[in-house]
């Protein structure tokens, strides 16, 4: 594993400030409910970050470039501040609002400072909605600028150094060039959760209930299929909130139950007020992992409409 030491908070430099801030990586992969490849993927990925020196006495380096791809609410920065725990690394994340300047000469000049600093210590630095680089100012005369931005951006990171992860995250993959994609040696998808995750998650809150609870797995899976991992959260904390003000009155089953007849209820609306395809505008092209998703509905936990 990387020392410990390289956890340490260290002063975000007047130089970079503004364009970087240290979050505190609270969650660990098992708090994750995850497809079992994308586990092994991380866990391939931890295991050789965590032996460089093996591999560099073999002259070989880890990879250290991640590119997570997927819808919003999927895990993607959920996974970004989970390597961060786990590798024992200062979680850095990109703000874009303090990176990209008025002038794009300063743009360019920020980001320079940015890479020299993450370059200096070990750290897992995080680029989240990536393609928002590009498209901040695209709709400005000055886009050629802006792409030239965004290659500098890669060309520096491919200066970056093995002990500095950078991880990338978006929801449009559609808008990253080939170039791009090539710059990153671990390419993830994190799609929607399918019924074996939604299916593991419902076993986790059932523990949480001591097991105490006749509600079918079938049921829960079919009603929140679709949904990513933000609405489902929200909607188990629907039901925790309404157990606990119920002050024992409601059970668990009950508690449940109730929010999946008040889901359905709301899919049956919604499913006769439009029987359109639901609007794409929002999401992005399917990536080969959402594809399984296609044709499913996705229904805001609580307000029950499309979304
Ligand atoms: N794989 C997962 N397992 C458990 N919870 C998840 C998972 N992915 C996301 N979540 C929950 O959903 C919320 C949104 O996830 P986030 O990582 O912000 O998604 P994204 O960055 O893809 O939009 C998080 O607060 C997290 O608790
Ligand atoms: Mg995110």
């Amino acid at each position: 594993m990387p020392q410990a030491s390289a956890r340490t908070r260290q002063a975000i430099p007047a130089s970079v400030e503004g364009s970087l801030v240290e979050l505190t990586p609270r969650r660990r992969l098992e708090d994750l409910v995850l497809p079992p490849e994308t586990g092994d993927e991380i866990r391939d990925f931890i295991a050789e970050y965590s032996d460089i020196a093996l591999l560099r006495s073999h002259g070989l380096e880890p990879r250290h470039k991640v590119l997570l791809v997927g819808p919003p609410g999927t895990g993607k920065t959920s996974l970004a501040e989970v390597l961060a725990g786990e590798l024992n690394l200062p979680f850095l994340s990109v703000r874009y609002d303090g990176l990209i300047a008025s002038y794009l000469g300063e743009t360019a000049t920020r980001l320079r400072k940015l890479t020299d600093f993450i370059s200096q210590k070990p750290c897992l630095v995080f680029f989240d909605e990536f393609d928002t680089v590009g498209k901040e100012r695209g709709d400005t005369q000055e886009t050629g600028e802006i792409k030239r931005v965004v290659s500098s951006l890669l060309l520096q990171m491919d200066s970056i150094p093995s002990h500095c992860v950078v991880v990338c995250a978006t929801n449009h993959p559609e808008l990253l060039d080939r170039a791009v994609w090539r710059r990153f040696e671990l390419r993830l998808d994190v799609p929607l959760p399918g019924r074996p995750e939604i299916a593991e998650w419902f076993h986790r809150l059932l523990k949480d209930f001591d097991g105490n609870c006749n509600v079918s797995e079938k049921d829960f899976v079919d009603a929140l299929l679709g949904m990513n991992f933000s609405d489902i959260e929200a909607f188990t904390l629907g039901i925790r909130r309404k157990i606990v003000l119920s002050r024992g009155k409601v059970s668990p089953e009950e508690a449940i139950n109730a929010a999946l007849a008040k889901l359905e209820k709301h899919k049956s609306h919604v499913g006769s007020a439009t029987d359109s395809k639901p609007s794409d505008s929002q999401n992005p092209a399917p990536s080969k992992a959402s594809k399984k998703n296609k044709g499913q509905e996705k229904i805001h936990p609580t307000t029950g409409t499309l979304i």
